[in-house]
């Protein structure tokens, strides 16, 4: 691994300015997806083709993770998202990375109309090369269905090859296509979608990624994720309280930033700089030849953790920082990486290493947790977040802090190994500058945080099983059953029947029993949830992290994690495992409020 760590300064994310902002309405925003070129790698090292969100009117401005969007409680954002996966004659641009086309995906050569979509082996296996459909999911957000992100709303670049026959956009446009014109109206044009986020919820971080069925996997490790951080309201504290500023959109340059967003993916690269994404089965050891007709996907991977760690887009970053309080916000991006993070002063020393500074949780997914917790090392699956304050405080000129990762290189299982402390066991750098002002954030110990209303008392309960299966062909399944009364599980696929129908504003509380050998991500569309209890039974305390309001538990084998939901916005969402590359693989169902 000849890659130099902590040479290459953190880029603080840049905010994306709205085209748009409609006294007392609306910021509207037109954002496009493009491919282009970025450092990833340290300067002197090639380039990295990738895919990132943008503002279409300012071509410099788009990069990965994309810019942050700044949105206020209460005030709706509406981003018409253009797929912008074309080149400069027109023509379209194939994926960056090989999509297996026999997963059930969103398949556009199979042509649209509502129908199992998972086409039979062909005669000519082999990566799909076609136009690339995206779709855009708000994580976290209270979006109606037309907006949420569906896996099936995806839709194709306008481009001027697209194959005869090809359908251009997902099977959700047949059912829910009405509605979905009448909302938007004329602002619809092919090759985007405008979608609506009413920011009526708590403050908190949330983020935006792509959801495209059967492609997460791959449209999310191309580039695909922004944060969204939503503010105010009686869910946030004061200005002032927290440390500050974050990123604004006009900020002059040289501005210092105390709250900075951090988002950490595992990347790995070809010699040439490309990004290397596994393009067989036989990456794996359970690896098997590619059989057209065969009876596993020939290109899908059960999980994919890469052997560099990013921050904010680059490998190993590092950080100046003043001897005061920071308010970092962290968020897993990984495709399958669960983190365990720790500050030390020795990157190298071994694991466990000890903690050199508490991390101060005050949030989480939805928002802040009930009151902070001094943490000495953070636990985060993929799609989690968590709002946490450093304080470097007293410390020297010249110190150096390492934030490491002691989570293991493969699928989080009981007992592990932690990760190679001489690559991905590292993430980034801190390095204590000097002081250029006073800190006056309030110490993180007295900070009092927002109440948080209880939800009511669930009416129901649904049991729900996380479970793999081998086979004796070594392929493995991912998968997501109901448990009926009598405790049989019924294994569900992406195409069964919706057999999870809360009511509207029904309270319920779902059990989720994971029975895989592994710890699973689960996220749930449209609402913030209580987790409530885990463990063999599931009546041990949530951790304290994940107290408060989540949208994603990490669910661990043998366990049962009890969350609590109110559904209050009507429609058809989804909930699934957020391991990228297990919810392409039907580890993910539809339900249905109303
Ligand atoms: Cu972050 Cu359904 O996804
Ligand atoms: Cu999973």
């Amino acid at each position: 691994n000849k890659i130099r760590k902590y040479v290459t300064p953190l880029a603080v994310l840049p905010v994306l300015a709205p085209a748009r902002r409609e006294a007392g309405g609306a910021d509207h925003y037109l954002v496009g997806v493009r491919q282009f070129r970025q450092q990833m790698l340290p300067r002197g090292m090639p380039r990295t083709t990738v895919w990132g969100y943008g503002d279409v009117s300012n071509p410099r401005g788009f990069r990965t993770p994309s810019a942050t969007i700044e949105a206020s409680v209460d005030r709706p954002v509406r981003v018409t998202w253009v797929n912008e996966l074309v080149d400069a004659s027109g023509g379209y641009r194939p994926h960056l990375l090989a999509v297996d086309p026999t997963l059930h995906w969103a398949n556009p050569p199979g042509g649209s109309t509502g129908r199992d979509t998972r086409p039979a082996f062909t005669a000519t296996p082999g990566p799909y090369r076609g136009p690339v459909p995206i779709v855009t999911h708000l994580h976290g957000g209270r979006s109606l269905q037309d907006s949420c992100g569906y896996p099936e709303a995806w839709y194709l670049p306008e481009a001027r090859d697209i194959p005869r026959g090809h359908a251009t956009v997902g099977t959700f446009y047949d059912e829910f296509g009405d509605e979905f014109a009448q909302r938007h109206g004329a602002a619809w044009k092919p090759g985007s979608a405008t979608f609506h986020y009413g920011n009526d919820q708590r403050a908190a971080t949330l983020w935006y990624h792509d959801h495209t069925l059967g492609m997460t996997r791959v449209n999310v490790y191309a580039g695909l994720s922004g944060f969204f951080l939503l503010r105010g309201g009686s869910g946030d504290l004061a200005p002032g309280v927290l440390p500050g500023p974050a990123p604004g959109p006009n900020d002059r340059p040289g501005t210092r930033y105390y709250e900075i967003p951090l988002m950490v993916q595992d990347r790995s690269f070809n010699a040439d700089g490309s990004l290397f994404y596994p393009a067989s089965r036989a990456f794996t050891d359970d690896a098997g030849p590619y059989v057209p007709n065969g009876p596993f996907p020939p290109i899908w991977n059960p999980a994919f953790l890469a052997n560099t760690m990013t921050v904010n887009g680059s490998t190993w970053p590092v950080l100046e920082v003043e001897p005061r309080r920071y308010r970092l916000r962290l968020l897993n991006g990984c495709n399958s990486r669960v983190l365990i993070m720790k500050l030390v002063t020795e990157r190298l020393a071994p694991r466990p290493a000890p903690a050199a500074l508490p991390i101060w949780q005050i949030g989480n997914d939805g928002g802040f947790l009930p009151e902070p917790v001094s943490q000495r090392q953070l636990l985060l699956g993929p799609a989690e977040r968590a709002d946490v304050i450093v304080d470097f405080t007293g410390l020297r000129e010249g110190t150096e802090l390492y934030l490491i990762n002691e989570g293991p290189d493969e699928l989080c299982a009981d007992d592990f190994d932690p990760s190679d402390p001489a690559t991905t066991g590292q993430v980034m750098k801190f390095t204590v500058g000097r002081l250029t002002g006073k800190d006056r954030s309030v110490p993180p110990e007295h900070l009092e945080l927002p109440r948080i209303r209880p939800l009511g008392r669930a009416s129901r309960t649904r049991r729900l099983a996380l479970d793999e299966q081998l086979g004796d062909d070594q392929s493995i399944k991912m998968m997501l059953c109901t448990i009926d009364a009598d405790g049989r599980a019924k294994p569900q696929h992406w195409h069964s029947p919706v057999t999870e129908r809360p009511a509207l504003h029904a309270t319920e509380v779902w059990e989720l029993h994971n029975w895989s050998a592994h710890a699973h991500p689960i996220h749930l569309h449209v609402v913030q949830f209580e987790v409530l209890g885990r463990g063999k039974d599931g009546t041990q305390p949530p951790r304290p992290g994940d107290r408060g309001m989540k949208d994603t538990v990490l669910t661990f084998p043998g366990e049962i994690t009890r969350v609590k939901a109110t559904f209050d916005l009507a429609g058809r969402y989804v909930w699934h495992c957020h391991l990228l590359e297990h919810e392409d693989n039907d580890m993910m169902r539809p339900f249905r409020v109303g």
